[in-house]
């Protein structure tokens, strides 16, 4: 890639570093729809995932590298000769592709796990470099753990595998040690030291431990490092990644301090950062910057003044500049097709005939229960929409009786995988029971719910209701998610989500 001093290459590990996050495992379709949708955000590089790791995470390297085209796919490897010869298999369809080849490098790494001397891993890491290198131009190493390692170390490594052939070099936070200081200096120690360094961009990975990650990656950019890995609402291993969304908007906003740009297409952040949420089912905290519910919300009396005189006041992006949809009322029940098409235009989608006709029919349902429709309900009613899209079983109706005299009873009917109806009724201890019961007695999957959780869209009595929750299946977990203004329903939906995913799955493993 070529080097340009004043942008910022913006690599994203949402699915792989991301995936890593404990509970947030995707599966290929799912990896694929959020690649589109980093490709729609423009990121230079996608860490697809580590192809040695399961044969699932091997195949859906193997489709992103086929059907997405515009950046950079790189597949991860560690410094073994197998890891590289599979990652390369995973990615060379792609148009522009990258392995990444890492190996430890702190002496705590080396004594208590990998048990080798330094001059081991320098020999190993040239060594598989090169072997990377025969496969592609574009290699990428990591010393992992680089910020616990003695810095002159480091630069003997970025030497030899500069010399082998490595064109981006990587310097990982692994354990979210490092504080901004020592890590600037470690970079600029880096551009100062290794002979070779002008033939290769440094890179930065940093973990958030110590919720250092975005000012560790910010004070390594203001140093001289060229590329930041990061993931989309911050996911990854333990407390996850430096957030996307808070290096790029630093960047973007206070250009006057950096003077350096990124090609992210920030309009299209709220839209990533909703998907990987949806699919992951990692909720994001409203106090998130940039893309938390309450980011842009302004609750204090005299900061409404503010903002009602003049926006700048009190805020210092336009939620429009990130793509957040508003939350005033937009369209209602005597809207026709032709405005809603337009209005999803607007928000960015582009449905194909038959989701549209499927979006516009819950649109009107929606438009019929509530007194207004806004950009998050639209949001809304076409995710719920798309879950329903490759379904084994789909939820064709609910009905239950609760109360504090009764006993709950839920009756329920759901299509089946060949188009016949199969309905079932069951006792619970309260509505959300019986229908899970009622459920579990047509699909009988077995499995146990370990999380539940239920929020609304938007404010007011009609709001809809977003349910999400987790089930567990021989120690695997899936999420699911269902929206409907009746959170009876909408929790029915989320456990066909969660049930269909878990199908899914266990088809795809035979
Ligand atoms: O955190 C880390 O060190 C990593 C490497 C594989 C780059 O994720
Ligand atoms: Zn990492």
């Amino acid at each position: 890639m070529a080097k340009t001093k004043d942008k910022v290459i913006i690599f994203d590990t949402t699915l792989r570093d991301g995936e890593q996050a404990a509970g947030g495992t995707l599966n290929a379709p799912e990896k694929l729809e959020i690649a589109r949708q980093l490709e729609r955000l423009n990121v230079d590089v996608i860490e697809a995932g580590f192809p040695i790791s399961s044969p699932g995470d091997f195949e859906a390297v193997k489709l992103i590298a086929k059907e997405v085209r515009k950046p950079i796919i790189c597949g991860l490897a560690r410094a073994h000769p197998q890891d590289i010869d599979r990652a390369w298999k995973a990615i060379k369809e792609a148009a522009r592709p990258r392995i990444h080849v890492f190996l430890s490098s702190s002496d705590i790494h080396l004594g208590y796990q990998l048990k080798k001397s330094r001059e081991e891993v320098l020999h190993t890491a040239a060594e598989m470099v090169a072997r990377a290198k025969k496969y592609t131009d574009d290699i990428e190493f990591s010393p992992m753990d680089a910020s616990r390692t003695e810095p002159e170390y480091i630069y003997q490594i970025l030497k030899a595998v500069i010399e082998a052939g490595a064109i981006t070099v990587n310097i990982p936070d692994t354990v979210g040690y490092a504080i901004p200081d020592e890590f600037g200096k470690l970079i600029e120690g880096i551009l100062k030291k290794v002979p070779n360094i002008a033939k290769a961009v440094v890179s930065v990975h940093c973990h958030d431990d110590l919720g250092l990650a975005v000012a560790n990656s910010l004070e390594a950019v203001r140093r001289g490092a060229r590329q930041v890995e990061c993931t989309i609402n911050g996911i990854g291993e333990r407390a996850g990644n430096a957030s996307m969304e808070e290096i790029v908007m630093a960047i973007k906003t206070r250009q006057d301090f950096f003077q350096l740009t990124t090609q992210i297409n920030t309009n299209q952040i709220y839209k990533a950062s909703r998907l990987v949420s949806e699919l992951t089912g990692f909720v994001v905290q409203p106090n998130k910057a940039i893309i938390g519910a309450n980011a842009f919300r302004h609750e204090s009396g005299i900061h409404q003044d503010g903002v009602i005189k003049m926006p700048i006041t009190y805020e210092i992006m336009n939620p429009k500049t990130v793509g957040i949809p508003s939350s005033s009322l937009v369209l209602g029940k005597l809207s026709g097709r032709h405005a809603f098409k337009e209005h999803l235009a607007e928000l960015g989608y582009s449905l194909n005939e038959e989701d549209f006709n499927r979006a516009f029919n819950a649109f009107k349902e929606l438009a019929d229960k509530k007194k207004g429709v806004t950009d998050r309900d639209i949001e809304s009613v076409i995710a719920e929409e798309q879950r329903t899209v490759s379904e084994v079983y789909h939820l064709d109706r609910v009905q239950i009786s609760c109360g504090d005299r009764g006993i709950p009873t839920a009756a329920v009917s759901l299509i089946g995988p060949g188009g016949e109806v199969l309905a079932d009724a069951a006792l619970g201890t309260g509505p959300v029971d019986a229908v899970y019961e009622a459920i579990n007695r047509i699909v009988n999957v077995p499995n146990e719910l370990t999380e539940f959780t239920v929020k609304s869209v938007t404010e007011g009595i009609d709001a809809i209701g977003e349910v999400l929750i987790r089930i567990e299946s021989e120690g695997i977990t899936y999420t699911g998610r269902g929206a409907d203004t009746d959170i009876i329903v909408a929790s029915a939906k989320a456990y066909m989500n969660a049930l269909n995913r878990l199908l899914a799955a266990k088809k795809a493993d035979g």
